[in-house]
């Protein structure tokens, strides 16, 4: 296992993260962080969790009252038939979700179809539990959705699962009810499994978020998983859940949480139980207030980018994902790679920061990801700065 792992990659944002080290004043537009502070009913609990404590082991699975509680919200928010408390594992964060969930599903060989672009870690998690993730492209023209002939045609013996992540990082495209419908229609008719990673489905702007483990059938052949991350802008809290009908693929999960972190941190969980006890006026405000900005950096972008960044704003999520002007090179001939180029180009030279979409996937090339839940300053002065380091370069190009 030890040589093995030299051969997944570190996610390029890491790379990028490093690049960002180098540069004063930066706009931080490249991380998955928004900029909000968390909701009093998180801070609150974890203070009152201190003062009274709870500082201890827990049970591995989690706090009994957070796993009722997220049992809950599956049950009545998401529509998944959860009978008991017992289904859900409480993980440190939903990237501990995700590898849980590949480590006790997964055996050498199986393929995985996933999203291309998608987050990069997800094909990092499948390559650690020993499984080969299969790319299928999401097509731009159809709001980042995948052409599902084209994916039953990736289906082989070796399909073990189908990795949904909708709403998805980094386009912010979102699946239809009747995308899931035919994916669960293929999922039963194959005895395929389903990762599901809900990550963003508090963060929509344009339709709605469904759940393919509320489809008939379909729980007990999905993994969804979850995040406060994002939800309640948690991201340094560390809190996710999953939920597993099938006691097996659950017990070895167990053992995954069990042996990575004997259990989540305690103050955290109760952060989560006033997250999920409390108001979620928060999540509301947080979700218009994204609007906004998304809306803000789009509008600015075309003009600021002297039209070289062209795109329609995303359905969900919190990502700006943009097409490159193909006419537009970047600053060192030996760089093959166009966004790759962009990355280096707007980081050095605007103190933009951004993440290449070559990272996510081949269907990422000739894009760029910028993350727009950051404060409306932040993104007039990444535009600002864009305009000064773009356009001009631009006009001289052509
Ligand atoms: C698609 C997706 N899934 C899961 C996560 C995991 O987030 P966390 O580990 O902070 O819960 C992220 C974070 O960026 C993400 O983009």
């Amino acid at each position: 296992m030890g040589t093995f792992l030299d051969s997944i990659p570190l996610s390029g944002i890491v790379r990028i993260r490093d690049m960002m080290y180098t540069v004063a004043n930066p706009f931080r537009l490249d991380q998955g962080d928004i900029s909000f502070d968390a909701p009093d009913t998180v801070k609150q609990a974890m203070i009152r969790a201190v003062e009274e404590n709870r500082t201890h082991y827990l049970p591995t699975t989690g706090v009994p009252r957070l796993r009722q509680l997220a049992a809950e919200k599956l049950r009545v928010r998401n529509g998944i038939p959860v009978e008991s408390d017992d289904e859900i594992l409480i993980t440190n964060g939903g990237t501990h979700g995700v590898y849980a969930a590949c480590q006790a599903l997964l055996e050498p060989g199986d393929e995985v179809i996933v999203p291309d672009p998608e987050w990069p870690p997800t094909m990092a998690m499948i390559r650690a539990a020993h499984g080969e993730p299969v790319a299928v492209p999401l097509h731009e023209s159809d709001g980042w959705r995948w052409n599902l002939d084209e994916l039953e045609r990736a289906l082989t013996p070796k399909t073990k699962a189908i990795y949904i992540n909708s709403p998805n990082n980094p386009t912010g495209g979102l699946l239809t009810r009747s995308d899931l419908e035919r994916i669960a229609a293929m999922a039963r008719e194959r005895s395929l499994w389903v990762f599901s990673d809900e990550a963003y489905e508090d963060i929509v702007f344009d339709g709605h978020h469904m759940s393919i483990a509320s489809l008939p059938g379909m729980y007990e052949r999905t993994i969804p998983v979850y995040t406060m991350s994002k939800t309640y802008a948690v991201t340094g809290v560390r809190v996710g859940y999953l939920a597993i009908k099938d006691p097996t693929v659950r017990a070895r999960a167990i053992k995954v949480v069990l042996y990575t972190t004997s259990n989540v941190s305690s103050i955290a969980q109760y952060g989560a139980i006033g997250a999920l006890e409390g108001s979620q006026d928060a999540v509301v405000k947080f979700r218009d207030e994204l609007r906004a900005r998304r809306d803000l950096f789009y509008e600015g972008l075309p003009e600021a980018s002297g039209g070289i960044f062209s795109g329609a704003p995303p359905a969900a999520a919190f990502y700006a994902f943009v097409r490159i002007d193909p006419a537009w090179r970047p600053d060192s001939a030996d760089q093959p790679s166009q966004s790759w180029g962009m990355a280096e180009h707007l980081i050095a030279q605007g103190r933009i920061g951004c993440v290449p979409g070559a990272d996510f996937g081949p269907s990422g090339e000739g894009h760029m990801r910028f993350c727009f839940g950051r404060e409306r300053a932040e993104l007039s002065g990444a535009l600002e700065s864009m305009r000064s380091v773009l356009a001009p370069h631009h006009v001289r190009a052509r």
